[in-house]
C-alpha cells in the first residue's frame, strides 16, 4: 500500500511538473508585461463597433482581437478604458502593454510607439444633417467656407482638419472627448459637421435621426496595435500572434461579426 502511494505521488508530481512546463512555455515565454500574466490593453470605449460598452463590459472588434492575442500568448486580458488622448502615453509610459482603439498609424505616433501590422482599414468621413448645405468633402476646403467642424480630440479627424481647415483659415474645429458628443452637438445645431471614422459614423447615424454620411471620403487609413518601443520582445510576440490570427481568418471572422458587408 505504501509503495502504491509512493508511485501515485511520483506520478502526480511528474504530471504537475509537465503542466507547469506547458504553462511556462506560454505564460512565461519570457514576456515582460505591465502585470505578470496579464496583457493590459488601453482603449477608449467610445468607438463602436471597435470598442464600446455593453452594460459594464467593453466589447467590440478590438476587444475580441486582443482577447485572441492574449490567449495565444497565455496571458489574461485586462482592458483599461481611458480618454483617446491618453492611450499613447499609457503605452509609452508603461501603464499598458498594448493600445487597441481603431488607432491609425501616423508618422507622429510612430515616433512615440511601435505599431503592429495593420488589421483593418478606416476611412475618415463627414457626418452632416440631412438638410445640410455641405454636400461633399471639398465644400469644407472651399475659399471662405468657414464651417465649424466637430471631431474627437487628438484623433486623426482632429489632426487632419486642424491642418487642412483651421490652420488654413478655412474654418473652426470643435474638439470633443467623445465622438458621440460631437454628434450631439451636430444634432443640436452647434456645429456644421463631424469628421470621424466610417464605422463609428455609421453607428452614430443609425442611432440618431436626421443625420447622414457624405458619399465622398476624406482619407483612408490603417488601424494597428500600438506597443511600447522599449519592449521589443512583447511587440514581436503580439505582432506574430496578430499575423497568425489574420492568416487563419480569425480577425476577419471577428470583423464580420460586428460589420455586415454591404
Ligand atoms: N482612427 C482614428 C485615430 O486613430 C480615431 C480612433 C478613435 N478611437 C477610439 N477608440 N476613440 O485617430
Amino acid at each position: 500500500m505504501k509503495k502504491f502511494f509512493a508511485i501515485l505521488m511520483a506520478a502526480v508530481l511528474v504530471m504537475t511538473m509537465a503542466a507547469c512546463a506547458g504553462e511556462g512555455s506560454n505564460n512565461g515565454s519570457g514576456l515582460n508585461t505591465v502585470e505578470k500574466g496579464v496583457l493590459v490593453m488601453a482603449t477608449n470605449a467610445e468607438f463602436p463597433p471597435y470598442e464600446y460598452r455593453e452594460g459594464e463590459t467593453i466589447v467590440g472588434i478590438d476587444a475580441e482581437i486582443a482577447e485572441a492575442i492574449a490567449k495565444k500568448l497565455g496571458l489574461t486580458l485586462r482592458i483599461e478604458d481611458m480618454e483617446f488622448d491618453s492611450i499613447i502615453s499609457a503605452v509609452k509610459g508603461g501603464k499598458a502593454d498594448v493600445g487597441l482603439a481603431g488607432m491609425t498609424v501616423t508618422d507622429e505616433r510612430l515616433e512615440e510607439v511601435n505599431f503592429s501590422a495593420s488589421y483593418a482599414t478606416g476611412v475618415q468621413v463627414v457626418i452632416v444633417t440631412e438638410d445640410s448645405k455641405i454636400t461633399s468633402v471639398d465644400d469644407l476646403f472651399a475659399e471662405g467656407a468657414n464651417h465649424t467642424i466637430g471631431v474627437q480630440l487628438s484623433t486623426t479627424g482632429d489632426i487632419y482638419t486642424t491642418g487642412d481647415i483651421e490652420d488654413a483659415g478655412l474654418g473652426t474645429i470643435e474638439r470633443y472627448n467623445k465622438g458621440a458628443d460631437a454628434v450631439m452637438a451636430l444634432k443640436s445645431g452647434k456645429i456644421d459637421c463631424v469628421v470621424i471614422d466610417n464605422e463609428p459614423a455609421k453607428a452614430f447615424v443609425a442611432a440618431n435621426e436626421g443625420l447622414k454620411i457624405l458619399e465622398t471620403e476624406y482619407i483612408t487609413e490603417d488601424y494597428a496595435i500600438a506597443m511600447p518601443k522599449s519592449n521589443t520582445a512583447l511587440a514581436e510576440a503580439v505582432d506574430k500572434a496578430l499575423q497568425e490570427l489574420i492568416a487563419d481568418g480569425t480577425v476577419q471572422k471577428i470583423i464580420d461579426k460586428y460589420i455586415s458587408a454591404e
